[in-house]
């Protein structure tokens, strides 16, 4: 009767699942021992009472900088641990977008008990404060992805947080890493880069074919039984992962090739549980979120997009221009200014585009610089010329 389940847990090849999750940070990080030291050099006074370190770490998206921070903190507060109390609280500004989100998720994980109902973002700060300074502990606060932080709602969260010492008593509360995958730097102000330290910017780059090759070795050997897997498969996995530059593609395409051999019976990983795990991966994310827009939304973005290629950045008012000479192409009737602006927020939220709100003009309506820096406008275009006609005939 329970036959069907014999597999499961039958561990013919993966030996230990866990290895190819989400959050599991291995004790190594491959070929990163260069960017890990200079980001200890950003922290070398951390050692002192009053020291506090400051760092922010860009890098396209699977280059392991979340990886590098998460290793970072667990290995500082152990290599700390007979000077100095090191406590690291990690934020994912996906999920929290407004200053006052990012406090209450501070200051829950440090004290899941604590009362943050009503609390304001200054009564938060000074109660961090006072929690830091009464066990003698420093914290390290890391704000992931803080792009979707500064956009939603500016800098200034940071800039509390970066002088939360001042007018008071002692120093070296806490220090700050911010992570992002663009150039966050030109989204900051002035105050904030300097408290920051320019120098202070740790710059990760995308993961070459050896790189992946490299990180599929350590996973397979962490992960999988010995002998399911030969050197041809981690070169497999990892050309096929290359172009993307994303570790996580290269362990994902390993852990999928291995669940293949595994529900098969076999107890090898051959070529064709790659060949077979490669085509069924969505390749994209983001094209996903481009497939589903409504029709109006494509037009706009496909006259955005055609700009992109040349400009860095269009203006609002351009994007409407642009978005009419579209609609005269598909022979559509162009929607009122209203619709094109609601369009333009989901386009932002879902991150397919990134709006600058221009803060030196006054008066009547506020021009946004819309870019592109997650994707190449010329390949969105190229998929919307497709996906356009289709979703007109419905
Ligand atoms: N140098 C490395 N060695 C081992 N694993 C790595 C390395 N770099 C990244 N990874 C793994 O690749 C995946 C993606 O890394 P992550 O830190 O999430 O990237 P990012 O935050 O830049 O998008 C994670 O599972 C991470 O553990
Ligand atoms: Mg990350």
């Amino acid at each position: 009767m329970s036959s069907y389940l014999d597999r499961i847990g039958a561990g013919l090849v993966l030996a230990n699942p866990e290895v190819f999750g989400f959050d599991h940070i291995p004790n190594e990080l491959v070929g990163r021992g260069d960017t890990q030291a200079q980001l200890a050099g950003m922290f070398v006074s951390l050692a002192h009472p009053e020291g506090a370190g400051r760092a922010v770490v860009t890098g396209p998206i699977g280059s392991g900088k979340t990886a590098l921070v998460k290793r970072f903190c667990i290995d500082l507060s152990r290599h700390l641990s007979e000077r100095r109390n090191i406590r690291s609280v990690h934020v994912n500004c996906r999920n929290a977008t407004t200053a006052s989100r990012v406090m209450q998720k501070v200051v829950q994980d440090l004290d899941p008990g604590h009362p943050d109902r009503g609390l304001g973002v200054g009564e938060l700060l000074t109660s961090l404060r006072r929690m830091m300074r009464l066990d003698n502990s420093h914290l390290v606060i890391v704000l992931d992805e803080v792009d979707h932080l500064l956009r939603h709602s500016g800098d200034d969260v940071l800039y509390k947080l970066l002088r939360i010492d001042e007018d008071r008593d002692g120093a070296g509360t806490l220090s700050l890493i911010l992570i992002s995958q663009e150039q966050v730097l030109d989204l900051l102000e002035g105050a904030v880069i300097s408290r920051m330290g320019r120098s202070n910017h740790l710059r990760i780059g995308p993961y070459d074919e050896d790189g992946m090759r490299a990180i599929a070795r350590q996973r397979a050997e962490a992960g999988l039984v010995v002998g399911t897997w030969t050197d041809e498969i981690l070169d497999l996995v990892s050309q096929a992962a290359a172009p993307s530059g994303d570790a996580r593609q290269v362990i994902e395409l390993l852990e999928g090739a291995a669940m293949r051999a595994e529900v098969a019976g076999r107890s090898m990983i051959e070529p064709k549980d790659v060949q077979h795990t490669v085509i069924s991966m969505p390749n994209n994310v983001d094209t996903m979120d481009i497939d589903s827009l409504p029709a109006h939304a494509m037009l706009l973005l496909l006259g955005i997009c055609r700009r992109l290629r040349k400009q860095e950045t269009v203006t609002s008012g351009e994007a409407d221009k642009l978005y009419h000479v579209v609609c005269e192409e598909f022979q559509q009737d162009p929607k009122g200014h209203t619709t094109i602006w609601k369009h333009i927020k989901r386009l932002t939220q879902e991150d397919i585009l990134v709006a600058r709100t221009d803060t030196v003009g006054t008066g009547r309506g506020r021009t946004q610089f819309l870019s592109m820096p997650h994707m190449l406008p010329s390949d969105v275009a190229r998929r919307l010329e497709t996906l356009i006609p289709a979703r007109l005939r419905r």
